[in-house]
């Protein structure tokens, strides 16, 4: 393994990764301001059986020592995704709403890892630090498009109890920097990580199918 700091070196490994999942033509037509508010929900609901998954490894591992520092109850993200879905599609969200066939793949990658620390970081740090990152600059976005205030709608990218983004980040990329791992074990990391982009993207990419339905009608 290289000397450089861990965050570094997992940034480096996967920048490729995050260009292929930003590049997806659902998020470019949802940042154009191209689809509905029930189409932008399309994705809402995939991140909530996702993150129901991840919140729900983080709490099965808050007593290991790998994990510990990435259990942060502050960035669990299920109650403001069921705000956002009760604020898109109504009080009947929860019958509107089902898992696609890569999000349940996503979901049982990361029920498997929630007996694998190494491989549960992959997976948060896949989510969090984007959510941290670039969804802020989605949540902009969305609020401008959509006209979304907090309390519903982009809850998700709100994460008020964390205090400044920027700090967070820095402190976030120090605890990768201080993984109690063997070298082995930060490649399997970044595997993993890869893994975890390339199943997140899967996700994107099967949401295609809205916008191509939009184009088609
Ligand atoms: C419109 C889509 C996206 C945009 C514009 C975007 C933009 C960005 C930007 C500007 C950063 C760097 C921020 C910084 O250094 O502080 C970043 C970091 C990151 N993004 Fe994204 N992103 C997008 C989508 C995604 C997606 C879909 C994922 C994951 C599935 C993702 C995961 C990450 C991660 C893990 C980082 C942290 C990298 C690191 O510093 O270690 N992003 N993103």
């Amino acid at each position: 393994m290289s000397e450089s700091p861990f965050s570094e070196v997992l940034r480096d490994a996967t920048r490729g990764d995050h260009g292929s999942a930003e590049d997806e033509s659902y998020l470019k037509a949802l940042m154009a301001g191209e689809l509905s508010r029930e189409a932008y929900g399309e994705m809402v609901a995939q991140h909530y059986f996702a993150y129901a998954a991840l919140d729900g490894a983080s709490r099965s591992l808050a007593g290991d020592p790998v994990a510990a520092p990435f259990v942060l109850p502050e960035l669990y993200r299920e109650e403001a995704l069921a705000r956002d879905l009760e604020t898109i599609y109504g009080a009947d969200w929860r019958s509107r709403i089902a898992p696609s066939k890569p999000t349940r793949t996503l979901v049982a990658r990361i029920n498997q890892v929630a007996t694998w620390p190494g491989g549960y970081v992959a997976h948060h740090y896949t989510r969090y630090m984007g959510d941290l990152s670039g969804g802020q600059f989605i949540r902009m976005e969305l609020q401008k498009i959509y006209g979304y205030q907090p309390g519903g709608g982009v809850d998700f990218y709100l994460f008020d109890e964390v205090g400044s983004l920027p700090r967070f980040k820095n402190e976030y990329r120090a605890r990768l920097d201080a993984l109690p791992v063997d070298d082995d074990e930060k490649r399997r990391i970044i595997r993993e990580t890869r893994l975890a982009y390339l199943l997140n993207t899967e996700v994107l990419g099967d949401l295609g199918r809205v916008v191509r339905a939009g184009l088609a009608a």
